[in-house]
């Protein structure tokens, strides 16, 4: 995927061009996996450039370092600051995406990553539109499995953490699916390389529990919080490979991906094999938020200008 990112990026503090923002090959990160990262998106809607549940990522951003006693060093208002900056500085008038992200710097080839470490915190973005085809795509069941709290927490949002969805990804992709599923080391539903699941069946939603190694993804819980909205009942619960093939629906939800309705797995069809009701009418509240149709949510939303 080529991006197309814009001229400006934030870099430690300062509006720089994307030419400007380099970093040493000796960057602790790069060996090992030391970044924390968020993607998040900003609507426009011909007025205003929305950006989606910008005080939660903040917030998730920051948590992810946590783990590894690597900290962000500015406040949430100065990194909220900051994107709302950058997307003026880039006078950006279309939707786009949004990449802030940290990372340990030069450290040696020390593993004892401290509170001393150096972390720079850099963001960039770039117009986005749709990452998967929205009248719904294929999965298949990954053979690799996602990784528990048993090794690496999957709570942080880390850049080494990516590896394992790499894997997942690579063998769908040789497999002729568009996406692929991963099973937690219970074999239990966890969630896609970069996506959360929902399944529905008899009107009712389900989604795995962040103990079958989910991330707590912010699409996934507005998506709960809008599902009860229309009063949907919606369970966190553990969901078998089976209860998927199944399933009426099943969507994915994550920002970069939106919601995604998965028509087949393993090339057996979903529910009907198109896009289901109730993935069509979340998808619909979903965009009237974003897109402040609905102020329901009006908190959910951050206006850019
Ligand atoms: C592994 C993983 N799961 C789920 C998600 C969806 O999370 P969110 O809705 O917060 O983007 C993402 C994307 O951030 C992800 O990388």
């Amino acid at each position: 995927m080529k991006l197309n990112v814009s001229k400006f990026v934030w870099f430690d503090g300062k509006l720089v061009t994307l030419e400007r923002a380099k970093v040493p090959i000796t960057t602790h990160a790069i060996h090992y996996g030391t970044s924390i990262f968020e993607g998040i998106r900003g609507y426009w809607n011909g007025k205003n450039l929305n950006i989606f549940r910008l005080d939660d990522h903040v917030k998730r951003f920051r948590r992810s370092g946590q783990f590894y006693s690597i900290s962000l060093n500015y406040t949430d208002e100065q990194i909220s600051n900051a994107m709302k900056s950058l997307c003026k500085k880039n006078k950006m008038r279309q939707s786009c995406y949004i990449r802030p992200f940290y990372f340990v710097g030069q450290y040696g080839i020390n593993l004892h990553v401290t509170e001393d470490a150096p972390v720079h915190a850099a963001m960039f973005m770039f117009p986005f539109g749709d990452l998967f085809n929205k009248n719904g795509i294929s999965a298949g069941i990954s053979s690799w499995r996602k990784f528990s709290d048993q090794s690496t927490p999957p709570l942080a949002k880390m850049g080494g953490n990516y590896l394992n969805s790499i894997l997942a990804t690579q063998e769908c992709k040789r497999n002729g699916y568009d996406e692929a599923i991963m099973l937690d080391l219970h074999g239990n539903i966890s969630e896609a390389p970069g996506e959360n699941i929902f399944m529905v069946k008899n009107n009712v939603l389900t989604t795995p529990p962040l103990s079958s190694s989910a991330l707590d993804g912010i699409t996934r819980d507005s998506v709960v919080r809008l599902a009860e909205d229309l009063n949907y009942t919606v369970k966190e619960e553990e969901i078998t490979r089976g209860q998927i093939y199944t399933a009426d629906e099943v969507f994915l939800t994550g920002t970069a991906a939106e919601i995604i309705p998965i028509t087949q797995v393993d090339k057996k069809r979903i529910g009907t094999g198109k896009a289901g009701k109730i993935t069509k009418e979340i998808t619909s509240s979903y965009l009237d938020i974003v897109m402040d149709r609905n102020h329901n949510h009006a908190d959910w939303i951050t206006p850019v200008y």
